[in-house]
C-alpha cells in the first residue's frame, strides 16, 4: 500500500518543466505572463537545480527560488517542485569521485552531463537526503506547491554501478534475498561451471567475464539495482510526507518499453502517491499513436487504473534521435488528448521556454526560439484551453476490454543471452500483440502475471519466458474460471531464479495449455514457414517454431513445412469454464489480427465496432459521468456511432446518433451516465 492515499491533483494539469535559472529573471515576468496566456496551470521546477541552490558545499541560495514560487503563486499557477537529486554539483563530484558509477567494464563516468550516481554511494545518499530535508522545510507548506517530483526518470541514463560499495551492498542484499550461502548456489545453478561460493564475500556483481555470466546472477543484479534505486526514492518520498504532509510525492516513470527497460515499473507504482509517466515519440517507421496508446495503457495499469499525469512529452521534434522530424499540424493536441483518454490527468511537456543553450536546445518547447509568433506558439494555447474544457472527466477512470501480461522481469530474463535465438525480442511480441488488439479497437490494461484477471473476458501473453508457478496457477484460475487466454511462445519455461521448471517444456503452462513442446527449433533470418489452418487458409510464420505435442490440446494449425512439419503451430484447450489458445510461432500482423478475431468470439467481446482504422474510441467513467473520447488519426473525416445523445466539449455542442471527428481531430462527448 502507498503510505499516503492517492491524491488527485485539483483539476487536469497543463505546463511543463520550467527551467527559469537559464533565464535572466526579467524573462520571468514574461514567463509567467504568457503562461497564463496559454492556460498554464502547473510546472514543473527545479528538476537540474542542486548547483544554484547549493554553490558551496553546506552554502545555500533559495532567494531565487523563493521568488520564483511566490511570482507563480501570485499569476495561479501549480507548482510539481523536483528534487534535484538528479543531478548533484560538481563541487560534490569532487569531494566524492565515489559517488560516480562504474560499468561492467570498470569504467568510471565523468561528470559533465547528468544522472551519473552510485545509488549505493553513502556520500550521495546523504547529501540528497539533505537537500530534500532543506527543500521539504522551506516549501513543505508554500501555496504553490501541488505535488513533489522526486530526481528525475530513474533507471535513465545508468541504471547499474559496478563500483566497490554495489558490490558490498549487493551481498547484503543477496544475503537478505537467499538467507544462506547453499541457498544462493542453489537459486543461481553454480554447479554450472564451477561456481560454487562458500562465503557471500566471495560474490560481485557480473562484472566484464570472459564468457557469458551467470544468468541468475546477472538477473539478481538487474533486481537489486532497481531496488536500490527505489530505496532512494523512497527514502527522499518519507522525507517529504514528514515535512509536506497531504502533497503527493511522484517520480516521473517512462513505460514506453523501448525507452526504459531497467525497472520494475509494477514495484514502483506502489511505492508513488501519482503515477506520473514522461512520454516521446520513436521515430522508427511505426506508427507513433500506437505507441503512445501501449505506453498510456501501460501507465495508467502500474497505477492500478487510477487516474495518473503525463508529466512531459513535446510539442514537436526532440533532439535525441538520429533524425527528429517536427509534429504536423494538429498532432500535438492529438498525442495530448490520447493521453487524457486514457487516463491522463492532464498533459505536460519538456520544456515551457525552449533552451539557447546546453544540449537541448534544439528540442521543442512550448514556447519556441520563435515565441509567440510561431505555429508551435498558436498550437499550445488551444490546447491549454481545450484542456480547461475537458476539466470535468478529471478523477473519472478509462474502461478496459481485455488485458496484456506483462512483466519486467520476464523481459529482463530474456535479455540475458543464450537463448535459443537473438531474433526473438519480448518487446517486440508484446508491441505486436498490443498492435492487433488496438487494431481491433480494443482497449487494454495491461497486468502482472500473478494478478487478478477475472474482471477480463480475454487476456494475452506475449512473451512471459519468466514466469512463477504462482502465476502459473493464476493463469490457470483465470482460465478455468472462464476466461480465455493467448500465450505466445517461449511462455511459462524459467523460475524467478532462471531456472527451468521441472518436466517437458513450458512447466508453468503445461496444464494450461494441454501440450508440452519437445524442442524449439528457430529460423534462421530470412526463412519462413508455411502453417495451414481451417478451410485451407494458410498463414507464413517467422523467426520461431517448436515441435510442440499435444495433449488436451487441439490443433487448429499446422505447420505445413520446415523441421517442425506436422506439428501443431496454433492450439487451443478447453479448460473449465474457459479457454487458453497457444501460438507456438511468430505471426505477422495481418494474421496476428485474424487469430484475434477468432479468439474474440471465444471471450464472447462483440464484433469491432465499425471504426476506421486509425480511430481511436476510448471511454472514461466515474461518478461525474462517462466520456467518450474519440481521436482521428487519418487524415480524412471520421464517423464514430453513438450509443446516446450526449454533449461534444471541445465544441460545447449537442450530439446525436453519430460523431463526426474532423481529420486529425479529437471529439469528447459526455454521455449520460448508464450509457
Ligand atoms: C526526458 C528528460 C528531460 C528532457 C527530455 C527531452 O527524458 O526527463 O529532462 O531531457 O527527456 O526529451
Amino acid at each position: 500500500m502507498p503510505p499516503h492515499p492517492r491524491t488527485p491533483l485539483p483539476r487536469l494539469a497543463f505546463g511543463g518543466d520550467y527551467n527559469p535559472e537559464q533565464w535572466p529573471e526579467e524573462v520571468w515576468r514574461e514567463d509567467v505572463r504568457l503562461m497564463r496566456e496559454a492556460g498554464v496551470t502547473m510546472v514543473s521546477v527545479g528538476v537540474f537545480s542542486w548547483a544554484l541552490l547549493e554553490p558551496e558545499p553546506g552554502v545555500h541560495d533559495f532567494g531565487w527560488l523563493d521568488r520564483l514560487l511566490d511570482l507563480l503563486h501570485t499569476h495561479g499557477v501549480r507548482v510539481a517542485l523536483a528534487t534535484p537529486t538528479v543531478a548533484p554539483p560538481a563541487w560534490f563530484y569532487r569531494a566524492h569521485p565515489e559517488a560516480l558509477p562504474v560499468t561492467a567494464d570498470g569504467v568510471r563516468y565523468a561528470f559533465g552531463s547528468r544522472g551519473a550516481i552510485c545509488h549505493s554511494s553513502t556520500a550521495y545518499r546523504a547529501a540528497a537526503a539533505d537537500i530534500t530535508t532543506r527543500l521539504g522545510e522551506r516549501y513543505g507548506a508554500h501555496p504553490a506547491l501541488a505535488l513533489w517530483h522526486v530526481h528525475n526518470e530513474y533507471g535513465v541514463p545508468v541504471s547499474a554501478c559496478y563500483c566497490d560499495s554495489c558490490a558490498a551492498h549487493f551481498r547484503r542484499w543477496i544475503e537478505a534475498a537467499h538467507g544462506t550461502v547453499d541457498a544462493l548456489n542453489e537459486a543461481w545453478g553454480t554447479a554450472f561451471w564451477g561456481q560454487r561460493y562458500t562465503s557471500f564475500e566471495q560474490i560481485d556483481p557480473p562484472r566484464r567475464t570472459p564468457g557469458a555470466v551467470n544468468p541468475a546472477q546477472a538477473l539478481d543484479h538487474r533486481r537489486f539495482a532497481d531496488a536500490t534505486m527505489r530505496e532512494n526514492f523512497v527514502s527522499e518520498r518519507d522525507i517529504l510526507h514528514r515535512l509536506s504532509p497531504g502533497v503527493p510525492v511522484t517520480t516521473n516513470f517512462m513505460t514506453a518499453l523501448s525507452q526504459c527497460d531497467t525497472v520494475d515499473y509494477w514495484a514502483w507504482g506502489r511505492e508513488v502517491d501519482l503515477v506520473t509517466n514522461d512520454h516521446y515519440l520513436i521515430t522508427d517507421g511505426r506508427r507513433t499513436h500506437v505507441n503512445l496508446a501501449m505506453a498510456a495503457d501501460l501507465t495508467r495499469s502500474v497505477a492500478g487504473g487510477a487516474p495518473w499525469l503525463l508529466l512531459e512529452h513535446s510539442t514537436s521534434g526532440v533532439n535525441w534521435q538520429p533524425r527528429n522530424p517536427a509534429k504536423a499540424p494538429g498532432e500535438m493536441a492529438r498525442n495530448s488528448l490520447a493521453h487524457v483518454a486514457r487516463g491522463s490527468e492532464g498533459a505536460m511537456f519538456f520544456q515551457w521556454r525552449q533552451s539557447r543553450r546546453g544540449a537541448e536546445k534544439f528540442h521543442s518547447a512550448m514556447l519556441p526560439h520563435g515565441g509567440t509568433a510561431t505555429r508551435i506558439w498558436r498550437e499550445v494555447v488551444r490546447l491549454g484551453s481545450d484542456i480547461a474544457a475537458l476539466a470535468e472527466t478529471a478523477g473519472t477512470r478509462t474502461e478496459a476490454d481485455a488485458a496484456v501480461v506483462w512483466d519486467w522481469q520476464s523481459a529482463w530474463a530474456q535479455g540475458l543471452g543464450g537463448h535459443p535465438t537473438v531474433d526473438h525480442d519480448p518487446v517486440e511480441r508484446a508491441d505486436a500483440f498490443y498492435e492487433a488488439l488496438y487494431d481491433s479497437h480494443l482497449t487494454v490494461d495491461f497486468a502482472h502475471p500473478e494478478a487478478d484477471l477475472t474482471r477480463y473476458p480475454l487476456a494475452v501473453v506475449p512473451a512471459s519466458y519468466l514466469m512463477t508457478e504462482a502465476a502459473g496457477r493464476n493463469l490457470r484460475r483465470y482460465v478455468e474460471g472462464g476466461g480465455t487466454l493467448v500465450v505466445s511462445y517461449f511462455s511459462g519455461i524459467v523460475d524467478e531464479h532462471d531456472a527451468v521448471h521441472p518436466g517437458p517444456v513450458p512447466g508453468a503452462l503445461r496444464d494450461v495449455l494441454g501440450l508440452t513442446v519437445e524442442e524449439f527449433s528457430p529460423l534462421l533470418p530470412g526463412r519462413t514457414v508455411r502453417l495451414d489452418g481451417p478451410g485451407g487458409a494458410t498463414w507464413t510464420a517467422d523467426v520461431w517454431t517448436e515441435a510442440v505435442v499435444p495433449d488436451t490440446a487441439r490443433t487448429v494449425w499446422t505447420y505445413a513445412d520446415g523441421l517442425t512439419a506436422g506439428h501443431p503451430a496454433v492450439t487451443r484447450n478447453r479448460l473449465g469454464a474457459g479457454t487458453a489458445w497457444y501460438v507456438s510461432t511468430r505471426l505477422g500482423a495481418t494474421d496476428l489480427a485474424a487469430l484475434l478475431r477468432t479468439v474474440r468470439a471465444d471471450a464472447g467481446l462483440p464484433a469491432p465496432a465499425a471504426l476506421p482504422r486509425d480511430v481511436e474510441v476510448v471511454r472514461r467513467s466515474g461518478d461525474g459521468g462517462t466520456y467518450l473520447f474519440a481521436v482521428n488519426h487519418t487524415g480524412s473525416d471520421a464517423t464514430v456511432p453513438l450509443d446516446a445523445p450526449g454533449t461534444e466539449l471541445l465544441t460545447a455542442t449537442p450530439v446525436t446518433g453519430h460523431l463526426t471527428v474532423p481529420a486529425g481531430a479529437v471529439r469528447v462527448v459526455r454521455l449520460p451516465p448508464d450509457a
